[in-house]
């Protein structure tokens, strides 16, 4: 496919030349358009180097191939990472000063737009305007990631992963359906960790590959992403708004604070089922005798308890309430108990064991549905689970 990789001048633009291998590693042709401004962070001979192909800023170079038609016409994808408030405003604008806003006034193709810039910039009413003036004409624009900015400020306003911004792109590319746009959905991810002392806790493994995949997936098909994670080291999915706690009893909260109004709840989120009942102030010593024994208290069932707030609320929402469940054996029986049990909508179940699931990048999962038939989903990639259940989803809500 061809890319046309537009970088704007931030000081995140030597993270393009890290999507830029993305891509051609993966077989695209990129040809890379930079504003004047960003060379001056990364320089032509990087983006000429990395992507094979000549580089040009501005219209009057190369005049008689017309680039400033050609390349925006010629490409399957433009992607601008990152993308200032400088050039949504043109873009929101059709202005067309120089080669890149040339390329997006010129282009049919689908755009992708992955802003970073300060918090008070994201925010202005401004840039706010301009970002829904873009969507509103088709183009994707990647919410920020919110974290440390340059110097020592932090907020929304961090350009994504790269790779998190190349799965956005190869989704666009593929033509995939953004059919969550202008919902709200809230996603569990990762596993619990129940403190037995300052330094010791019984947790589990799940590594959050799953609920990570899942939020990803909803934020690309256009959804407002709100991602509970617990204890989960994988890179921040674009475009997702995180919320890191550590026990069951912070995952709850959190939970609880984000629901409300949602249009979808998914608690992929392996929840431990007990906690110590008592946690040490101080770490517990090594003693000659025999170790003490950790007493359990039951944790709440946070799902269960999510259906029966959706009852008592009466308003309708979450309107979709999804569970996971996670067996060694009699995988359907026991799903379809749980089901039941735990008064969701739908619930995604996975065998799990030594090399299943907990992990890995692949998983297979039937999809039960309340009322109605499963829905059997093959061993793929966590992404495509994660599409599986997004495709569950988007056609029940209401
Ligand atoms: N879950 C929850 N709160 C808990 C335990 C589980 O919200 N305290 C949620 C999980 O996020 C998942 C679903 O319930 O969506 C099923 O979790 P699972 O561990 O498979 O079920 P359990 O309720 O623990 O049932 P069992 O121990 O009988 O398998």
């Amino acid at each position: 496919m061809k890319v046309v990789l537009g970088v704007s001048g931030g000081i995140a633009a030597y993270k393009a030349c890290e999507l830029l291998r993305l891509f051609t590693e993966s077989g695209h042709e990129v040809r890379v358009v930079p504003t004047r401004d960003a060379l001056r962070f990364v320089g032509e001979p990087t983006w000429a180097a990395l992507s094979g192909n000549p580089v040009t800023t501005d219209v009057w170079e190369s005049v008689h191939e017309v680039p400033h038609v050609r390349i925006g016409q010629a490409a399957d994808l433009v992607v601008v990472a990152p993308a200032t408030a400088d050039v949504l405003a043109k873009a929101a604008h059709g202005l067309a000063g120089d080669l890149l806003t040339n390329t997006l006034l010129t282009a049919r193709c689908p755009v992708v737009f992955a802003p970073a810039m300060h918090t008070e910039m994201w925010q202005h009413p401004a840039t706010r305007a301009n970002v829904a003036t873009l969507r509103e004409r088709g183009s994707v624009v990647i919410d920020p990631a919110v974290g440390r900015l340059t110097g020592a400020d932090t907020g929304p306003g961090r350009l994504p992963d790269p790779a998190e911004i190349f799965q956005v792109c190869l989704r666009v590319l593929r033509g995939r359906p953004r059919d969550l746009a202008g919902r709200r959905v809230v996603v569990s991810a990762g596993g619990t960790r129940e403190a037995i002392d300052p330094v010791r806790y019984i947790g589990n493994r799940s590594s959050g590959l799953q609920g990570y995949a899942l939020a990803r997936t909803a934020a690309a098909r256009g959804a407002e992403v709100t991602l509970v994670a617990a204890n989960v080291a994988l890179p921040d999915p674009a475009g997702a708004a995180l919320v890191r706690v550590e026990s069951a009893a912070e995952l709850r909260e959190a939970m609880f604070a984000a629901e409300g109004g949602a249009d979808a709840v998914v608690m992929a989120a392996a929840v431990a089922d007990f906690r110590p009942a008592e946690r040490h102030e101080a770490k517990i010593k090594k003693t000659d005798g025999e170790p003490a024994a950790i007493h359990l208290a039951k944790n709440p069932d946070i799902l269960a308890e999510l259906g029966v707030r959706r009852k008592e609320r009466g308003d309708g929402t979450p309107g979709m309430l999804v569970g996971f469940a996670a067996e060694t054996h009699d995988v359907l029986a026991n799903g379809q108990a749980k089901l039941a049990r735990k008064g969701c909508d739908l619930l995604v179940v996975n065998q799990v064991g030594e090399n299943l699931a907990f992990g890995t990048a692949d998983n297979a999962a039937t999809i039960l549905v309340a009322g109605g038939d499963p829905i059997e989903v093959p061993r793929g990639p966590k992404d495509d689970v994660a599409d599986a259940v997004w495709d569950a989803v988007a056609p029940r809500l209401l």
